[in-house]
């Protein structure tokens, strides 16, 4: 229905589940730029196939469907907009041919009801079997109908197709005439391997085809092999930049390994090339594939191809550690930020996705770059060296951050990237932090909450040498050691504590942190007692009204608890 565009907007909605939500306002440019919005109203209309439910209703459903599938929204959520015809497609063809429904929750309106399931962007689509929301069944596939309704039959039947013929085998999967995902084949017998290669199934049946195959052939058996799809002509000519393996066939040779994650992740890489120009669609592959990701941007034609087989062999040579993808700058420029570069071209540069690390060949100061008046010229020597540093630990990454501030006002302290991590670890003092963006209106909303418990905690002689309260704005400086997925975040690091903080999970609201201050704090300091000490029940309550109201659990709150 919506050809290349729709494309266009799953790589929208993926960068907003690839990158911290600071980034988000790109994303909300770029799709601004689709024309092919259907609803008006991202809340669906009465009479089709998708349930509405609210606070009321909740639990009660919850309970008499065995599998469903939710989406969490907003009104005004673009992306939800777009979703939404796709989705009631989707639900009119599960509950008619499956008998599963698909129900949609207003956060606009039930709010806290969200916030208990920790929705954190719109739409959020979970998925809840036997009355229970789990964990891995947040859907982040592709944003079409049928995808969704696979992943839906999916939960009820294994992905995995066992079969028991070679003709079976060779006609129906291996076929070349008809393949049209990578398909992997376990050809059984490996000690242990059979829920590993389940596991991955459940995970990532919508990108490949996952074959159990009991094969009686000795050279077969005990083996994981993975077949890529053939390129069709016409792709093959106009991706003739491609540097791909020799082989279409691999074998997966860490079958001792134990855990899920090293299959998966040898899944992920081995469907890449080893070099590739970034296009809308193989950009979320390469995301997917959670390796660093080595970027070179370039801006004419000929520089791609000049560095082509260069960045080709590099990419053979770190397979299963880091790939390597080229850009086109003309399209992709504002992507650099993501890797807090300067739009200078070409340019080389490394993002550690596990980590959220950057790191970069040195760039022009904003003079030197105006007066240059030859292209810039990228030296291999200089690129080699920065990833074989990656590679060795001995890399220094870039790190985005404010000036550490000269003067602090008030009893919350500011923060930044520099020296974050040295003001979070206090061995005497409890430490709370909060994350917050300066775009981001909620957690403006949360400021003076935050900083009136701050204040009450100063005020009292038995708490004010016990705790600390900091803030840092997220959106403009990199925390390492915390990524931050959303505004405000709240988290506290104990007194003494070398973990890693414990992080606040339910509404941003003053009771709510003074409970978790309570529970979590070294010293368990009790804000409720302070509130009580000096009469500030009354005042609070008149100031974060609406919030102080959503976060009094009613009953039907606590019903949801057990999900
Ligand atoms: C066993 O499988 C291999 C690889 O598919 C094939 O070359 C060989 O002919 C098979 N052997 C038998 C006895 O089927
Ligand atoms: C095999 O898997 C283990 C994890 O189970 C991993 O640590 C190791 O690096 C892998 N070996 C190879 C050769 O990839
Ligand atoms: C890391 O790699 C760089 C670049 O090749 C090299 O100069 C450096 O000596 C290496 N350091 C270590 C500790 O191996
Ligand atoms: C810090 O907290 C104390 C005690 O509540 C209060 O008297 C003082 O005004 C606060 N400081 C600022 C600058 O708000």
């Amino acid at each position: 229905m919506f050809g290349n565009r729709y494309l266009f907007v799953s790589v929208a909605i993926f960068y907003l589940l690839a990158f911290v939500h600071g980034q988000e306002q790109i994303v909300e440019e770029i799709v601004e730029d689709v024309q092919d919005v259907v609803y008006e109203n991202a809340i669906v209309p009465e009479g089709t196939a998708i349930h509405k439910l609210t606070l009321s209703n909740f639990a009660s459903f919850i309970k008499s469907n065995d599998l469903i599938l939710g989406e969490f929204t907003v009104p005004w959520c673009v992306h939800s907009k777009i979703l939404l015809p796709e989705l009631v497609l989707a639900a009119e063809k599960l509950e008619s041919e499956k008998d599963i429904k698909i129900f949609q929750v207003d956060c606009s309106i039930d709010g806290p009801l969200c916030d208990q399931l920790g929705i954190s962007y719109y739409p959020s689509l979970k998925a809840f079997k036997n009355h229970r929301l789990l964990k891995d069944n947040e859907y982040t596939g592709r944003r079409t109908a049928q995808d969704i309704f696979d992943f839906m039959v999916n939960q009820v039947a294994s992905p995995v197709k066992r079969i028991s013929s070679e003709e079976e085998l060779n006609d129906q999967y291996l076929n070349k005439e008809t393949m049209d995902t990578p398909v992997v084949v376990y050809y059984g017998l490996i000690e242990d391997f059979d829920p590993i290669f389940d596991k991955a199934a459940n995970d990532l049946f919508n990108s490949f085809t996952f074959v159990a195959y009991q094969a009686c052939n000795e050279t077969m058996s005990g083996k994981v092999v993975f077949y890529l799809p053939p390129v069709a002509p016409e792709e093959l000519e106009q991706n003739k930049h491609t540097v791909r393996p020799e082989e279409d066939v691999f074998q997966f040779e860490n079958t001792t390994a134990t855990d899920v994650d090293t299959f998966k992740n040898w899944l992920l890489y081995t469907r890449l090339p080893y070099f590739d120009n970034a296009n809308i669609e193989n950009y979320r592959l390469y995301m997917e594939s959670k390796l660093p990701l080595a970027y070179f941007f370039y801006i004419a034609p000929q520089e791609y191809m000049e560095y082509k087989e260069y960045f080709g062999e590099l990419g053979k040579k770190y397979r299963g550690k880091m790939n390597f993808l080229a850009l086109n700058a003309m399209i992709f420029h504002t992507h650099v930020q993501f890797l807090n570069m300067k739009e200078q071209f070409p340019l080389f540069a490394i993002h550690d996705l596990r980590y959220n690390m950057k790191y970069g060949l040195p760039q022009l100061s904003d003079e030197e770059y105006k007066a240059q008046t030859e292209m810039i010229k990228l030296d291999r020597d200089d690129m080699t060296a920065l990833v074989q540093e990656f590679m060795n630990g001995t890399a220094t990454a870039i790190v985005k951050s404010e000036e550490i501030p000269t003067e602090q006002h008030g009893n919350v302290t500011k923060i930044v990237g520099l020296n974050h991590d040295d003001m979070v670890r206090d061995p005497k003092r409890d430490v709370v932090v909060r994350y917050f963006a300066s775009w981001c209106a909620q957690s403006r909303k949360f400021e003076p909450i935050y900083n009136n418990i701050a204040d009450m905690f100063a005020g009292d002689d038995e708490t004010k040498d016990k705790i600390v309260f900091l803030d840092v704005d997220a959106s403009a400086n990199d925390i390492l050691s915390f990524p931050v997925t959303g505004f405000p975040t709240v988290a506290i690091y104990p007194a003494g504590s070398t973990e890693p903080p414990i992080v606040h999970n339910t509404a941003a609201a003053r009771n709510n942190i003074l409970l978790f201050i309570k529970e979590h704090s070294f010293y368990h300091l009790d804000g409720f007692e302070l509130v009580k000490k000096y009469h500030l029940d009354d005042d609070e309550e008149e100031e974060a009204g609406e919030i102080v109201q959503d976060i009094n659990p009613t009953e039907e709150d606590v019903a949801h608890d057990e999900l």
